[in-house]
């Protein structure tokens, strides 16, 4: 048995969905245990492609089992599609390998209005989140106002709590936004609907964890978000509204913190963000549109395009610190064939400060400008490299210098979306 956690290291998209598809194949049971629908996973199998948001990623694995977690905002709507999607592309033939949380939260009607009232009234300050009702969700289980699957699948409890909920909700939603109240009626109707598949896949995933691990079973965390988006340790407020990092895997998924024996972390080749907030390195110009277009960095859950930039030592050596990782996987670097220069920010600077880790105070990084440090591009496809040492010589230098900047070895290099399109130096189940 071992298990192992797939994290992002940067501000998500790093190539997560890829990666624990990749490892998927090693694991006997893949586990989300915090964010919800606004991951956006994407996994190419046989030219086709699946943008998973809350289903984990080793669901095309025909043997695996998956588990949403009880630190994941369930919301219900996303969920029976993604199901049915999945079902209609033949996948999930076996039910009893899908289990969710009774104990996670649901994310109800009026949490995905509240964070679109409230980026709305933000104007300018605005989050840029994605609209799927995560922060009203995750506020309303640390009010321990939250309903969980539990509640929902009973349904004298679920009236009852969202009857409670709607008093505070339609009041701030009517007398301070000036919208359309929600209607018992139907907010219970609508959730009754998915009652009889909550059912069929609800359960203790804490139980079942725990079995597997008796059982010699060996378990794969998948991450999503990224360390930049932690609530705690991210760009605040410019963050999601869970714990991202790893040591929420014990809390999220209910194992004990040993039960997380290596943590890969998973990073691009440069940096991305969607969403407001800092981002020392972005190239705001032409350069930054073309590693989008090459890169087709378009969001998988809003379809923003994101912001592009090239690699940020600073805070990948942090998130690497904060996460424990014991390698890296190193996502996309095909996206940069082509460049003649490849710039690497080695470090920050204001006026003649010299940061070597991120400023705390958000003003502060807002006004960090990176120190370079510029390497020679390779200038030829990579997408056909059978091995490290099949790649050009500069593009093997800049994984090094990436791995003495981090401080961690590259175990992963990924070299396209598709599976064919991975180096495995290092197998993070039999390191
Ligand atoms: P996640 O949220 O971390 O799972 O990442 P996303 O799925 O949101 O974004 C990653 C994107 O990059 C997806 O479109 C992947 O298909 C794609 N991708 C993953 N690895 C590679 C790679 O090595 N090269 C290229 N060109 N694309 C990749
Ligand atoms: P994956 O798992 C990239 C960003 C949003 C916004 C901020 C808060 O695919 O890497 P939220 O809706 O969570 O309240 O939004 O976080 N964000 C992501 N950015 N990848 C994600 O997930 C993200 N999930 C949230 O764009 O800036
Ligand atoms: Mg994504």
């Amino acid at each position: 048995m071992s298990n192992v956690a797939a994290v992002g290291l940067q501000w998500g998209d790093e190539g997560k969905g890829k990666v624990i598809d990749i490892l998927s194949e090693f694991a006997d049971v893949v586990v989300r245990y915090q964010g919800g629908a606004n991951a956006g996973h994407t996994i190419v199998v046989g030219g086709e492609k699946i943008v998973l948001h809350l289903v984990p990623s080793g669901i095309l694995r025909g043997e695996t089992h998956c588990v949403i977690g009880n630190g994941v905002v369930l919301d219900p709507e996303t969920l029976e599609k993604e199901i049915n999607d999945l079902k209609a592309r033949g996948y999930m033939k076996d039910d009893s390998r899908f289990m969710v949380s009774a104990l996670a939260h649901v994310i109800m009607p009026y949490h995905k209005a509240l964070d679109k009232l409230r980026e709305r009234e933000k104007k300018q300050k605005m989050i840029g989140t994605t609209g799927k009702g995560i922060g009203p969700a995750y506020e309303d289980r640390a009010a321990r106002t939250g309903i969980r699957v539990v509640d929902l699948l009973d349904r004298r409890v679920f009236r009852d709590k969202v009857r409670e909920n709607l008093l505070l909700k339609n009041f701030i939603i009517k007398k301070y936004y000036r919208e359309e109240p929600f209607k018992l009626r139907d907010v219970v109707n609508q959730y009754g609907t998915y009652r009889d598949l909550l059912k069929r896949y609800a359960g203790d995933n804490v139980q079942f964890l725990h079995k597997s691990m008796e059982d010699g079973k060996s378990l794969l965390f998948e991450g999503a978000q990224g360390a930049g988006l932690d609530v705690d340790h991210g760009t605040y407020p410019y963050v999601t509204s869970s714990n991202t990092l790893a040591g929420n895997i014990a809390c999220g998924a209910g194992v004990a913190p040993e039960a997380i024996e290596y943590v890969l972390g998973v990073c691009k080749a440069y940096t991305t963000r969607v969403g407001e907030g800092p981002f020392p390195t972005e190239l705001t110009g032409p350069e930054g549109d073309l590693m989008r277009e090459k890169g087709g960095e378009y969001g998988a859950t809003t379809g923003r395009p994101r912001r592009c930039g090239w690699f940020d030592a600073v805070i990948v050596r942090r998130a690497v610190m904060i996460n424990g990782v014991k390698a890296i996987s190193l996502m996309k670097l095909d996206v940069l064939d082509d460049l003649d220069t490849i710039n690497i920010c080695v470090k920050y600077r204001i006026g003649k400060k010299v940061y070597s880790d991120p400023p705390l105070a958000m003003k502060d990084l807002a006004a960090c400008e990176p120190v370079y440090e510029r390497m020679d591009g390779w200038r030829k496809p990579i997408r056909d490299a059978a091995s490290f040492e099949g790649l050009p010589e500069n593009a093997k230098r800049y994984v090094k210098r990436l791995e003495e900047l981090a401080g961690v070895p590259v175990g992963i290099v990924s070299t396209g979306p598709q599976r064919e399109r991975t180096l495995l130096l290092q197998n993070p189940f039999s390191p």
